[in-house]
């Protein structure tokens, strides 16, 4: 089937219209829809009230979706093998302790970052199912990475093209003041810190972009503060509005992206009313 698609950012983004996904989609659909991710990097997919079989069917068109294995996250609700839940809420609906493991944790999504970077092989699509939300919901904003990139000078392009990061995940969790005694005594054995290229260049369109995430600690072979430098001054040039699509929340929303070129971040929220984004993806095929 071809796509009802409507761009609604700058230089990507894009809304699909006219499809249910409760009904499921056929290989074409799917196929239109990678199509879509390549050209827009985000779609959104408007009043889709979808249940968790509905959600799990409708990842596994685009690869086997990826498995939601940290403590700190799942919860009696979210205990399905691949969603947790984005949450402001425990499971009895009070409010997440912000100084809890958990709380530390999804405090961290304020900061820009790529879903998985910290993984070998890191995340490729993210989908995000707003099953709760309060009446006025913080708005999640996306990053273009390959707008960004393209923007760079000639010569700064020439200086990074080569870097190699190291993305860990108790890098970006300290920034929100998790030390390694906040998580399971064998977190640092199961999540060793993984090396991906500050740039990379898309299979499907050949278009390159910058990788950068809160997880990314420094640059292999600089000294570390002169490749976090570095890494923060990318990270300011590729948030520039001119490239960021900020999303306002409505009931039933479903968000997909492609996490090989863009970058995102939760905005702050101060209500108590809950907010559930039920979170499934899927992983790269390969190591990048
Ligand atoms: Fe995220």
């Amino acid at each position: 089937m071809k796509l009802d698609i409507h761009p609604i950012g700058y230089s990507f983004a894009a809304q699909v219209r006219q499809i249910d996904l409760r009904e499921g989609i056929d290989l074409q659909t799917a196929q239109a829809i990678e199509d879509a991710l390549a050209r827009f990097g985000v779609l959104v997919f408007s009043g889709q009230p979808i249940n968790d079989d509905q959600q799990q069917a409708f990842i596994e068109h685009f690869g086997p979706p990826s498995l939601v294995q940290l403590a700190e996250l799942k919860t009696a609700k979210s205990a399905h093998p691949h969603f947790f839940d984005v949450s402001t809420v425990e499971d009895d609906g009070s409010q997440i302790d912000p100084h809890s493991a958990r709380g530390m944790y999804l405090r961290a999504n304020l900061l820009w970052h790529t879903d998985g970077s910290q993984a070998q092989p890191p995340m490729r699509l993210t989908v995000l199912s707003a099953r709760c939300l309060p009446a006025a919901p913080p708005p999640t904003e996306y990053a273009d990475m390959r707008a960004a990139y393209a923007a760079l000078s000639t010569e700064r392009k020439a200086q990074i093209e080569d870097m190699q990061v190291e993305h860990s995940i108790f890098y970006s969790r300290s920034k929100m003041g998790m030390k390694m005694s906040d998580w399971t005594p064998d977190a640092a054995t199961i999540r060793p810190p993984v090396i991906h290229p500050l740039v990379r260049t898309n299979a499907r369109t050949g278009a390159k972009s910058l990788y950068l995430a809160s997880h990314a600690s420094h640059v292999v072979g600089l000294p570390v503060e002169t490749g976090r430098a570095l890494i923060e001054e990318l990270t300011e040039h590729a948030t520039q509005p001119r490239f960021v699509y900020s999303h306002a929340w409505q009931p039933d929303d479903l968000v997909m992206w492609d996490d090989s070129w863009t970058m995102h971040r939760a905005t702050p929220y101060a209500g108590s009313e809950p907010r559930v984004l039920r979170w499934s993806g899927v992983r790269e095929v390969a190591p990048v």
